[in-house]
């Protein structure tokens, strides 16, 4: 397997709290914080410190067990303790709605709760146990999502991708730039178009930085100008994350995917979604049923702290779009590259 090693590590459960990468500091400080409440947890989510679905999805796991912790000192009966744990395990969940991973990695601390036959101690154990193995795991599933997506990169792509799906939106390595990864660590002429990703910014503040930590060449645009380089023949690939994909392959990804895949498919140019299976959501047919997220208004008025526009003018805000299936060329997985009939092809990855 082709690999370039990525040295960062965006969250890491450390015997009795969580280590995370702050990515509001970004891109002036590369900086770690330590998060040891559950309520603490819930707000890093919400306030995006830690972001990315998958990244997202840990920080969830790594919740419940800052929850248990808690509790347990709280000397509750076994019942009540188990009782107010899944309770706080959906809140939890609910800290922002798209992404599933999110949910989903609750879920499978949820399982281990709801199923214990053991005392209260050896119950905490196991949601850390589970809590690594989710992390280890994603680091290996984005490995093998690498891998396959190098396959379908040409020699010397100029690969455009939108927001962060990297090491950062991820535990390591990421899902987008792990592809972008594993490809250069094959052909170093390839090389990176960073949309800056309005109105967070996290092309230009996540995407730039760990691409050249990584020494991967990269060069940014505004979100504007993609059509304008695919039409001067400049972009040979799109690749992109996702937050939550639907049973027939419609994908929501951060804000403005949607424009990228329309002006792909125009230009005749290749569009990507990778993300492991745990992104893929069966029990919802297309992508109407995805909640998308809305976000405070200040990101859109303002850059920086400065206002960008006139005071008190309407203002909207949806932090993801979904992009129909049918502008999608495949969905890289850990389980390979799903191609259309979606229904079909995601239902097959799920068997394997
Ligand atoms: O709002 P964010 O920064 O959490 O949004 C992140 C994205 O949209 C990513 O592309 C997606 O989560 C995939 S990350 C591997």
């Amino acid at each position: 397997m082709a690999e370039f090693t990525s040295k960062i590590r965006t969250i890491e459960w450390i015997d009795t709290y969580s280590r995370m990468v702050d990515q509001t500091k970004f891109p002036e400080h590369f900086e770690y914080i330590d998060i040891t409440t559950g309520q603490d947890m819930y707000n890093a989510i919400k306030t995006m410190i830690v972001r990315g679905a998958p990244a997202i999805g840990i920080a969830g796991a790594h919740g419940v067990i800052l929850y248990a912790q808690e509790l347990e000192k709280q000397n509750l009966p076994h019942n009540d303790f188990i009782k107010q744990l899944l309770e706080k395990a959906d809140y939890m969940a609910s800290a922002r709605p798209t992404a599933v991973n999110l949910m989903w990695a609750v879920e499978k601390q949820k399982e281990i709760i709801r199923n214990s036959t053991s005392d209260i101690k050896t119950l905490i154990e196991e949601l850390k146990a589970n809590g690594k193995k989710l992390e280890l795991e994603d680091i290996e599933i984005n490995k093998k999502i690498g891998d396959y997506g190098a396959s379908v990169v040409p020699k010397g792509a100029t690969i455009l991708t939108h927001c962060n799906a990297g090491a950062l939106a991820t535990v390591g390595y990421g899902t987008a730039l792990g592809v972008v990864r594993s490809a250069f660590a094959k052909d170093p002429s390839v090389q990176v178009f960073a949309d800056e990703t309005r109105p967070r910014q996290q092309g230009a503040r996540i995407t730039t930085l760990e691409l050249t930590m990584d020494g991967i060449p990269v060069t940014l645009i505004t979100d504007g100008m993609c059509s304008y380089f695919m039409k001067k023949g400049m972009i040979d690939m799109v690749c992109v994350g996702a937050d939550r994909i639907a049973a027939n392959g419609d994908a929501a990804n951060k804000i403005g995917t949607y424009t990228v895949a329309i002006a792909a498919k125009y230009h005749n140019i290749p569009f990507y979604v990778a993300a492991p299976l745990s992104t893929i959501d069966t029990t919802i047919k297309s992508g109407d049923d995805i909640v998308i997220e809305e976000r405070s208004h200040d990101e859109v008025t303002h850059i920086n702290g400065k206002p960008v526009c006139a005071e008190g003018v309407k203002v909207l805000n949806p932090g993801f779009d979904v992009t129909p299936h049918e502008l999608i060329t495949g969905i890289i997985t850990e389980k390979g590259i799903l191609k259309p009939d979606y229904n079909k092809s995601i239902m097959e990855a799920f068997k394997l």
